[in-house]
């Protein structure tokens, strides 16, 4: 049998037995669409050998678990601590054992919130926090969350697995509507209306699903480390042969903003500043205090440009357009973080290693950023070889709205 004939057999078993991509661990909180993942999966499909793949922008570690369901060595940072935690907890190897203790910590915790003997915790800080619950899904929801702080430390194989069925729990029982782009809520809420949801058996239902992917262990090793992938020269690593990749878009979308009501639940956020300081670190934050932050930003002297975005910059900064020159500077600010990224990204790769940066273009006051041209360009600067676009999907109506695979080889 070829190597190739080989590789497609095991790689349909993959897809059959050990999971798919809404299930199993990719399902346990996904902040990327299915495309994304089915992206991964077939570029991991297309590789042969054993490799050490490295993602620098986690999210919710799609690339290492795949990197690790295909028997690969996998690496991946992120500046959020809560997404560290998440992809740690997804990539982990858990035994029968822990599924077991699982489980019954799970039947521990239901019965107290029945017995109602346990002090529920106090709400989040969340803005509006009447908004995204119902009373009664919020009253169950800190009730169930002191009976999981009194039954397994946060620290524990069981602990984690337990959270991660709370974190899909509060979402299942709030009023998030997730059919945009972006988080938003369902019309109405009305509390009048409710008759009674059965909040305990989702988060029974959540806690066997859950089950039943952390029991689908990985035959690779994922490490998931908190770092800012503009230092990467900064990571004691064994050089990589693949990059994968979706890195942040210029699209103005904050990953804290999307991810607030898990971390302020699980406590990684505590107020409304810490998130706008934090979305300020993430490159194409612009939430909160990151968005101000923009007006005082100043480029260092040496730092990326090109013609192309010069041209780009100067038609957003128009004066009719009325934050024209703030989203200038986001634009300009972004190029330089991830021209910082790429500079810093040749310090742990391997001799020929490949990359694919999984990218979308953006559009401010009708002008396109051509997100895609902008990496061929760093890339080509900073010494990458064999650079590739290949448009990948349409991202909405708007035609001019698509999404990228950017490939490229370093020397
Ligand atoms: C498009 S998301 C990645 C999505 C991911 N492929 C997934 O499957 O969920 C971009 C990620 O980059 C992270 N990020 C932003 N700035 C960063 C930085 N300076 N260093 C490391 N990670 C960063 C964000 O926290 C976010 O998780």
């Amino acid at each position: 049998m070829t190597h190739l004939a080989f590789d497609q057999l095991r790689q349909r078993a993959d897809y059959t037995h050990k999971y798919n991509l809404t299930t199993g661990r990719h399902g346990w909180l996904r902040l990327t669409p299915a495309y994304s993942v089915k992206i991964v999966e077939e570029l991991m499909d297309r590789t042969h050998g054993h490799l050490r793949v490295f993602d620098p922008f986690c999210g919710t570690a799609t690339t290492a678990l795949s990197a690790a369901y295909h028997g690969h060595d996998a690496a991946t940072t992120d500046i959020n601590a809560f997404l560290v935690w998440l992809g740690q907890t997804k990539t982990a190897h858990y035994s029968a054992d822990t599924v077991m203790q699982t489980r019954n910590a799970g039947v521990e915790v239901l019965a107290l919130v029945k017995a109602q003997i346990v002090e529920p915790a106090l709400p989040p800080p969340i803005h509006n926090i009447e908004r995204w619950w119902l009373p009664a899904a919020l009253t169950f929801l800190c009730r169930l969350q002191a009976a999981i702080d009194k039954t397994v430390p946060p620290g524990t194989g069981e602990g984690k697995l337990l959270r991660i069925a709370f974190c899909r729990t509060l979402i299942a029982c709030s009023n998030a509507a997730f059919n945009h782009q972006s988080m938003s809520f369902k019309d109405n809420p009305q509390p009048e209306l409710d008759i009674g949801t059965d909040y305990a058996g989702l988060f029974h239902e959540n806690v066997a699903f859950v089950l039943k992917g952390a029991l689908e262990n990985p035959t690779g090793e994922a490490k998931v480390i908190l770092h800012d992938a503009r230092k990467l020269s900064k990571l004691t690593t064994e050089p990589f042969d693949l990059v994968v990749t979706s890195p942040p878009y210029a699209n103005r979308m904050s990953y804290i903003r999307e991810l607030r009501p898990y971390m302020y639940w699980l406590r990684f956020l505590v107020n409304g500043r810490d998130a706008g300081e934090l979305d300020w670190l993430a490159i194409g934050g612009t939430w909160g205090v990151a968005t101000s932050r923009l007006n005082d930003w100043k480029p260092e002297e040496n730092a990326y440009t090109s013609q192309e975005l010069e041209a780009t910059l100067a038609r957003v900064a128009s004066p009719k357009n009325a934050n024209g020159a703030l989203l200038a500077a986001y634009i300009r600010k972004y190029c330089v973080d991830m021209a910082q990224h790429f500079a810093e990204l040749r310090a742990i790769l391997a001799p020929r290693a490949r990359l694919h940066y999984i990218v979308g273009n953006s559009t401010f006051y009708g002008e396109l950023l051509s997100v895609e041209k902008i990496y061929v360009h760093i890339m080509a600067e900073m010494g990458f070889t064999d650079i590739e676009i290949r448009p990948i999907r349409k991202r909405n109506s708007k035609k001019e709205l698509i999404e990228f695979d950017v490939s490229a080889r370093w020397q």
